[in-house]
């Protein structure tokens, strides 16, 4: 059957990722997908770069927002990221020309997650973000498929890579924490500004996807409680452990009389539980639903092979024509939802 055509917004660590899964995995993606997926025209800043990976016969295309209108683009992948600039321009336009999409684009989600969906709605069109919250976690799938049957009374986990790895090697080393940033860095971890990382705000974009998600109401990032991991010392750690701690950066959203409380800041949590051994960049999900019970995902939360693993598990999706909402329910109907945050806004 016909290939479906992707239009590559970004090769950086996540676009060439996506290049090499489908290359390398083509055999296995083929078994559960009847179309192929090819890569027929990409976009970066730096048509120079050596990106480490071929790519002749595809063609270069100088303004990422142009992948939009091309006749052999059907789906937009968008991995350049930030919320607004060239980014929300790609996603907007690729969108308006009725163009499937495909981001990891957390922040820009968390900023306009509920208009994007709407206009994905409109245009019928998808708008999928598998990538954009715990990396190679499966957890948007999960969440919206296999716990659709429950209600979730709560979500919560470690949802930064780079912060969690940067935590386990100040336990594990006594380095401080901005010796090991750079090392995060040079991982593929980071992002781009890595003090969205370290002062919880990455965390906060997720958190707020997945809380729409959970509970079906509009993506409300202004209403998510955050702090970092800055001030965490390595004596912090060291103490946290000799009382049986271990201190990580949580995200937490939970329903409670006065409505939807989301946060983020370091936790101390007991050193026997499972999400303290979610060690380095994994990240951990847990979801407490009101049939299921609690439920905890763990994986690799960040870097190239994890993230584009997900964004390619979306194109197959969308290949295989199982086209989801955006959100979990409508999105008119979230952006209608009226939400009660609770705490300081
Ligand atoms: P990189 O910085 O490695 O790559 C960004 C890519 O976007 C580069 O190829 C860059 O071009 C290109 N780019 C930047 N600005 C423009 C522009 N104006 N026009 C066209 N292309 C542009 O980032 P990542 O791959 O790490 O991240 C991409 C997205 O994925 C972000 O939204 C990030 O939050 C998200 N993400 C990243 C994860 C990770 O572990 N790295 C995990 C989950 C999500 P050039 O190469 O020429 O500089
Ligand atoms: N910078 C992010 C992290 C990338 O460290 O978790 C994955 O979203």
């Amino acid at each position: 059957s016909a290939p479906l055509r992707i239009g590559l917004a970004g090769i950086g660590t996540v676009g060439a990722g996506v290049i090499e899964v489908l290359r390398e995995n083509a055999d296995i993606i083929s078994k559960h997908c009847p179309r192929p997926i090819l890569v027929t025209a990409v976009s970066a800043r730096d048509r120079g770069r050596d990106r480490g990976i071929d790519l002749s016969g595809i063609a270069w295309v100088d303004d990422a927002a142009a992948l939009a209108a091309r006749d052999d683009v059907d789906v937009v992948v968008e991995v350049i990221g930030g919320s607004e600039g060239k980014a929300k321009e790609v996603v907007e336009k690729a969108i308006a020309a009725g163009k499937h999409v495909v981001t990891a684009n957390k922040a820009l989600l968390a900023h306009h997650g509920t208009a994007l969906a709407l206009a994905a709605e409109e245009a019928e069109v998808a708008l999928a973000y598998e990538a954009a919250v715990a990396g190679g976690i499966p957890v948007i799938k999960a969440m919206r498929e296999g716990l659709a049957a429950n209600r979730i009374t709560r979500v919560y986990g470690i949802l930064n890579g780079t912060c969690n790895y940067i935590l386990t090697q100040m336990r594990e080393t006594g380095r401080e924490f901005a010796d090991v940033l750079e090392e995060a860095q040079k991982l593929g971890y980071a992002e781009a500004d890595p003090s969205f990382d370290v002062d919880g705000i990455d965390a906060a974009h997720k958190l707020s996807i997945l809380t729409s998600v959970a509970f079906g109401c509009a993506v409300d990032f202004a209403g998510v409680r955050i702090s970092g991991i800055r001030n965490v010392s390595a004596m912090d750690i060291a103490y946290a452990e000799e009382l049986g701690f271990r201190i990580k950066l949580l995200g937490l959203a939970r329903q409670t009389p006065g409505g939807i409380e989301q946060r983020v800041h370091a936790c101390m949590v007991p050193a026997a539980s499972t999400i303290a051994k979610v060690d380095g960049v994994y990240n951990a999900v847990v979801t407490s639903g009101n049939f299921v019970g609690e439920n905890i995902a763990i994986g690799r939360g960040a870097g190239r092979g994890p993230t584009a693993s997900a964004v390619v598990a979306d194109l197959m999706d969308i290949a295989r024509d199982r086209i989801l909402p955006a959100f979990s329910a409508p999105a008119a109907t979230l952006a209608r939802a009226v939400q009660a945050p609770v705490g300081q806004r």
